[in-house]
């Protein structure tokens, strides 16, 4: 009786969705639980673009302009939880690419037409037409 009901109805992870399975039919949702992204809308209107969508945050303050891409396990937001209650967060002009792993802290601004290395830590405002990299992130090249 518990095997036909376990068939019937059951929860299952599957890579990255999770099947439930009423009645038989299944039903695939993706799991995005690894990403903390709470202004959706803004991302969505700003066609930022997310090519491995894995570990990313963005503080609801942060400001991103258009055309951004936003590489795997990318952090935008508050230097310290102390300038979160501040409203401190980082402001990123468009066609900016945030490459895998870089942090992008405090209300600073980031130019237009930017690109930003992997593992790199952004702490201060970065001009446009330019490629930094590192920790602390220096500009390496300007475009
Ligand atoms: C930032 C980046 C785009 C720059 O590429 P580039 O313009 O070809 O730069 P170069 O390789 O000519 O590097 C220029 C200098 O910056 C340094 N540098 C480049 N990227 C760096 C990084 N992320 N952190 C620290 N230093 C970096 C290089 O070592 C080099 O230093 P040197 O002049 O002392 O030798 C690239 O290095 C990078 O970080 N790409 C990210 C790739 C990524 O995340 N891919 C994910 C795919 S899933």
């Amino acid at each position: 009786m518990s095997n036909i009901l376990s068939r019937l109805f059951s929860v299952k992870r599957s890579g990255m969705n999770r099947v439930f399975c009423v009645l038989g039919i299944k039903i695939k949702i993706p799991m995005n639980t690894t990403c903390y992204l709470p202004d959706t809308k803004m991302l969505r209107d700003n066609n930022i673009e997310f090519p491995h969508p894995i570990g990313i945050v963005i503080a609801k303050s942060a400001k991103l302009g258009k055309n951004c891409v936003i590489y795997q396990n990318v952090t935008i937001g508050a230097k310290s939880r102390e300038k979160a209650n501040e409203g401190e967060f980082p402001t990123i002009g468009d066609n900016v690419i945030i490459y895998a792993g870089a942090c992008v802290v405090g209300g600073i601004t980031v130019g237009n037409n930017v690109q930003i290395g992997a593992n790199s830590v952004v702490t201060k405002d970065v001009p446009d037409n330019c490629v930094v990299a590192g920790n602390p992130a220096r500009i390496i090249k300007m475009l």
